[in-house]
């Protein structure tokens, strides 16, 4: 690794913490103590102890183990340092360890820390969903369920359309992620890793196609693909909801186009189909509103929600139309955990920090910023090899092919440029359908120099992978 912190004890950065939106957070210095620099276990040991212990299903992007974040850095036990361009996967809009989130959270672990919200309820989760329902899309009165995962979050916004129109047909899209357990695996799009060996999926989820440059698939091909659905599979009066990303996530970093957000509203008002945005990723700012979805002008019936909400506590939820919120019976929805309080005063922190800090126009700003800076890297390095670069907001990907003519998706060179990233002290991470996009989630809050630091590795990062290949 290039980047090592001394190990003597002192400061790893002496900058203040700032947002290059408008700097309203403390100064914050990162003190590389004993904690982070005497580190008493080593990347291989844990590595050798993680293999032991826990099973490889659980797949690490990275061969290093955390020892301590601020913002959008990491420093890892052995004491390097890494730019966070996956901030969590996309959980850490706000950064590591936001001043104010953390302060949020440990006020409200002085007070309680957990009761069930079914059992003793409290404020915070009455505030955040007040506070979730006034910032979602729509004038009709909106209500609000908390749970503690995104695939908990669309579990219960499938339960919530079932009961809501008696219904069962789900439709979900092609390269779609939803989650892994079972109902929201038969939802997901894409078979390897997530959906091999472990069906068969529940009945009564449907897929229609996702509008794809790469495979020809226009906006049309999909409208008359999901109408041929109706006439094949999926019976319209008898499906209950149709749940769509605003911009493909795991998928690719592919934006919905807004006209056919618009048609799949149409079709869903014509035959009585709820229509659910899942913003489990694309939400609290990613994209440069509160929800992608707005983009398009579009309301959703409901919204599943996750992630970057809650700063980095698990928290996910569901926000959706009164009536439609309110058609299960009471005891119907829930969980031990879900909407933990210092989950809920950790979100409230976040989204008070996306607004004091104008992170909505950051994202904008970051988002133009990265497409021209990914276009003029592309231009110097490997033209060639940049066969895509998208997104909205600064939800943003890379799309590597193999050359520009066959346009053939280069997943190895993907893996390559990654490694090359890590050992240079930055974090990226793929997806895409066929795992040659890499995307970027660093925190809002970043500012344009740690972006650009990140920038110069990737840079160096894409001539080490072309280097290998001469
Ligand atoms: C759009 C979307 N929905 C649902 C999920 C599942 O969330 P979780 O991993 O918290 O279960 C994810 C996770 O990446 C996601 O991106």
């Amino acid at each position: 690794m290039s980047s090592t912190v001394k190990k003597t004890g002192h400061k790893a950065s002496s900058k203040p913490r700032k947002s290059a939106a408008v700097d309203t957070t403390p100064a914050v210095e990162i003190i590389v103590s004993e904690a982070v620099a005497g580190a008493h276990v080593t990347n291989a040991q844990l590595i050798e102890r993680r293999n032991a212990a826990v099973p490889r299903g659980v797949a690490s992007a990275a061969p290093i183990y955390a020892k301590y974040a601020e913002n959008a850095e990491l420093w890892d036990v052995d004491g390097n340092r890494f730019i966070d361009f996956v901030g969590g996967i996309g959980v850490l809009n706000t950064g590591h360890r936001h001043p104010k989130v953390v302060e949020a959270a440990k006020a409200q672990e002085d007070h309680y820390t957990h009761t069930s919200f079914q059992v003793v309820p409290y404020e915070p989760y009455i505030e955040l969903a007040e506070k979730l329902n006034a910032i979602a899309p729509g004038d009709a009165p909106k209500k609000t369920l908390l749970v503690t995962t995104g695939a908990e979050a669309v579990e219960n916004a499938v339960k919530i359309a079932r009961a809501a129109t008696g219904r069962p047909g789900v439709i979900a899209f092609t390269g779609g992620y939803h989650g892994r357990t079972l109902l929201t695996l038969g939802m997901t799009g894409k078979v390897s890793p997530y959906k091999k060996d472990v069906g068969p999926f529940p009945a009564d989820v449907f897929r229609a196609p996702f509008p794809s440059a790469r495979d020809g698939i226009t906006v049309d091909d999909a409208i008359i693909g999901l109408k041929n659905l109706f006439l094949t599979d999926a019976q319209p009066s008898r499906v209950a909801c149709m749940i769509i990303e605003p911009v493909l996530g795991e998928g690719g970093y592919t934006p919905v186009p807004f006209e056919m957000m618009q048609q799949l509203r149409a079709i869903c008002d014509e035959h009585g189909i709820l229509l659910i945005a899942d913003e489990v990723q694309a939400g609290f700012g990613r994209t440069g509103t509160w929800f992608a979805v707005e983009h398009s002008g579009v309301v959703p019936d409901l919204i599943t929600v996750a992630k970057s909400m809650a700063g980095g506590y698990p928290l996910a939820g569901v926000i959706g139309r009164a009536d439609l919120m309110d058609a299960m019976e009471p005891g119907g929805l829930g969980g031990t955990y879900g909407g933990n309080p210092v989950a809920c005063a950790a979100a409230l922190a976040a989204i008070k920090a996306i607004e004091d800090e104008g992170l909505l126009a950051r994202s904008t700003k970051m988002g133009e910023m990265l497409k021209a800076r990914f276009a003029e890297i592309g231009a110097r390095s490997a033209p060639y090899r940049f066969w895509d670069i998208r997104g909205l907001g600064a939800m943003v990907a890379v799309e590597f092919v193999t050359d520009f003519v066959s346009a053939k998706p280069d997943a190895d060179f993907t893996k390559r440029v990654i490694a090359h990233a890590l050992k240079r002290g930055l974090l990226l991470l793929s997806c895409g359908m066929h795992g040659n996009a890499l995307r970027v989630m660093v925190p809002l809050t970043a500012s344009d120099a740690i972006v650009e630091e990140g920038l110069a590795i990737f840079e160096v990062a894409v001539n080490a992978a072309i280097a290998e290949e001469v």
